[in-house]
């Protein structure tokens, strides 16, 4: 009994040992604490033909315990192929936000970007999604950039779902910055075929049809 006693308690100092204390519970912003005031997309190039990300079609939004943010795009989608129609093979979306969190910085600690991809053999897919920090009254980029990179061959027909881990401020000063920058982030997807009879296309995911990305963020009091 005393062996086991001792044995349990051993056990339990290895526990308590080995795995942290619980997480304090993070520091996040109350909810009305955080608002987006703006969100800009680049017109409509000839490149793309605005695929995906014409004014209105993408939203920005955060959720209620403000742990995350999502970049929604309605009608993002590059097609390549006889069936292709007004689709372009490239679809590119370049997203500027305003966001105000009055004392609140945050970082992206990490990111989901997920659709769906449909290719023939003899047809790629290069998907690149990249986020950074901008002071615009200075005109820089702040540290805390981050990106995905993925090509895919065919053939190939899935929902694909990247995960990045994002850069983290160095220290208070560089975090802290960010409250009152604007957060830039741009997603392409591009397509390439070997031959005009085979056929390919991104678009958003078979769950809800929607393009889009999951931030993970991590905040700090300013
Ligand atoms: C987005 O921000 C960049 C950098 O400040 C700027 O050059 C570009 O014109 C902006 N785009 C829109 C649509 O506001
Ligand atoms: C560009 O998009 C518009 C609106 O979807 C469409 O009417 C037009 O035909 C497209 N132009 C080209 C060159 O594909
Ligand atoms: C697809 O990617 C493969 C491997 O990188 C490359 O060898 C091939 O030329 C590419 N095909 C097209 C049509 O881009």
């Amino acid at each position: 009994m005393l062996h086991r006693l001792i044995l349990s308690f051993a056990l339990f100092l290895t526990f308590a040992v080995a795995v942290p204390a619980p997480a304090a519970t993070p520091t996040r912003p109350p909810k009305s604490a955080v608002t987006v005031n703006a969100v800009a997309v680049d017109a409509p190039d000839v490149d793309t033909n605005g695929s995906g990300c014409r004014q209105g079609t993408v939203g920005v939004a955060f959720n209620s315990d403000n742990s995350i943010m999502t970049i929604i795009l309605d009608d993002f989608q590059a097609a390549i192929g006889p069936q292709a129609g007004s689709y372009k093979k490239r679809a590119f979306c370049r997203v500027n936000a305003t966001i105000t969190s009055p004392g609140w910085a945050f970082d992206v600690s990490s990111v989901d970007f997920r659709g769906y991809v449909n290719l023939d053999g003899g047809v790629n897919a290069s998907l690149v999604s990249r986020w950074k920090w901008i002071d615009t009254s200075k005109g820089v980029d702040l540290k805390g950039k981050g990106n995905i990179n993925k090509k895919l061959a065919g053939p190939y027909s899935d929902d694909f779902l990247l995960h990045k881990d994002g850069e983290s401020s160095t220290g208070e000063q560089s975090a802290c910055q960010k409250a009152s920058a604007m957060f830039q982030i741009s997603i392409s997807a591009s397509l390439s075929a070997s031959s005009s009879t085979v056929a390919g296309f991104v678009k958003g995911d078979s769950v809800d049809s929607t393009f889009g990305e999951i931030l993970n963020l991590g905040w700090r009091k300013c």
